[in-house]
């Protein structure tokens, strides 16, 4: 099983998943095990080689413009094998961080992903952050490559 995340972060995910992971993060913090091929640096310039069954990002592709995801994320998913799993958590539409950033919970987002993977499902949570005390009301959207 390989399996690609974008951007992360403490390795908390990479280093708990089982299989051969490729984690990418502009700052890496922590260490990776293993089983886990950590690369610094902006995976939008980056380019991880083979395929992959599972390719996730969470909370990472809403600091990227607009313009750059539509742009550079279908080469990532490209790499995604037949029936392999795409899959991102981020902020919904309401939450009022996406005002900083980029909203992914939109028409555009959801069209880039039905034309270079497929169909997908959506999951609604709300999310307690212990940390800032606060709520965050979060989605997470999979979809299997046909
Ligand atoms: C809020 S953290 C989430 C980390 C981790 N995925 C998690 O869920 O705990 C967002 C991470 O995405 C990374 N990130 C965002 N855009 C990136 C890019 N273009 N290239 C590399 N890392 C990126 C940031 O450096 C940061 O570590």
């Amino acid at each position: 099983m390989r399996i690609l995340d974008l951007g992360c972060g403490d390795l908390t995910e990479a280093n708990t998943l089982v299989g051969d992971v490729v984690a990418i993060d502009k700052k890496i913090i922590g260490r990776p095990a293993s089983h886990v091929t950590a690369m610094e640096g902006d995976f939008f310039d980056m380019s991880p080689e083979g395929d992959f069954d599972i390719i996730y990002a969470n909370f990472s592709l809403c600091f990227n413009t607009r313009e750059v995801i539509e742009k550079k994320l279908p080469n990532f998913l490209v790499h995604l094998k037949r029936k392999g799993v795409f899959q991102i958590k981020d902020f919904h539409t309401d939450d009022p961080v996406v005002k900083k950033r980029t909203n992914l919970h939109t028409e555009w987002f959801f069209d880039l992903v039905r034309k270079n993977v497929g169909a997908f499902t959506f999951q609604d949570e709300i999310v307690f952050e212990e940390e800032h005390h606060h709520a965050h009301h979060i989605f997470t959207l999979r979809a299997v490559k046909e």
